[in-house]
């Protein structure tokens, strides 16, 4: 398995090229901001680019799908379908941020419409590319249709915001909810095995046995500093 990270947006989104590495089929995960080398890099290696696969809609995770799918007319587009909410809100994303318009121009988020996905993705699917496979997991609470990518053989999970290494995607954002954030983690990401590498959504790769261990937010230590106990 091929991956390219790409870290894009004033956010420092990482978006990802996985390829199948015998048939050079590809996803782009999350592409957050038009960008010439991520475009240049699926070209330069030969790779046929079959679909983007977002794994929520926030803007820095779908502001550069317009661009790619412009660039790359034949791949689909793949979302899960209680994410569209966001999706289809992308041009009014900035302003709920708290980022003006001259604002947005300059920070280059000044978007058109995405354009309309080809299917969506379903909790337990397995979406192929070449000789891989994706398990999709539905995982709400950073966002109401999250996803996860998980591919069994190669050990690896795409998490999108919904778990960092050493912390968790926000929940104070629409569609938030921090106790299904957490169920969603536990039940649908911790499950797939400690061996697993979590490539996440912003900041370094990680593994689900490291987290699991030592993260706060899921070995209970952050509920009990927070006068809970369940
Ligand atoms: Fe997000």
């Amino acid at each position: 398995m091929l991956i390219e990270t790409f870290v894009l947006t004033p956010f420092q989104q990482n978006t990802r090229v996985v390829a199948c590495e015998t048939t050079r089929e590809a996803i782009c995960i999350d592409p957050g901001e038009p960008s010439i080398e991520l475009a240049k890099f699926i070209r330069d290696n030969d790779l046929e680019l079959q679909a983007i696969v977002l794994t929520h809609g926030h803007l820095d995770h779908i502001g550069g799908t317009t661009a790619l799918a412009n660039e790359f007319p034949d791949a689909e587009i793949l979302l899960h379908r209680d994410e569209m909410y966001l999706y289809e809100a992308l041009r009014q994303q900035p302003l709920l941020m708290g980022i003006d318009g001259d604002q947005a121009k300059a920070l280059g988020m000044d978007y058109e419409d995405p354009p309309e996905p080809s299917r969506f993705l379903e909790d337990g699917e397995e979406y192929p590319v070449g000789e891989l496979t994706f398990l999709v997991r539905h995982v709400p609470g950073h966002t109401l249709g999250h996803i996860v990518l998980a591919e069994r053989s190669e050990k690896a999970v795409f998490t999108g915001d919904c778990l960092f290494s050493g912390t968790i995607g926000r929940t104070d954002l629409p569609g938030g909810d921090y106790d299904q954030l957490i169920a969603s983690i536990k039940e649908k990401v911790l499950t797939l095995g400690d061996d697993f590498t979590v490539y996440c959504g912003h900041g370094p790769e990680t593994t689900i046995g490291r987290e699991r261990v030592s993260n706060p937010f899921l070995n209970d230590q952050y509920q009990l500093s927070r006068g809970r106990i369940d």
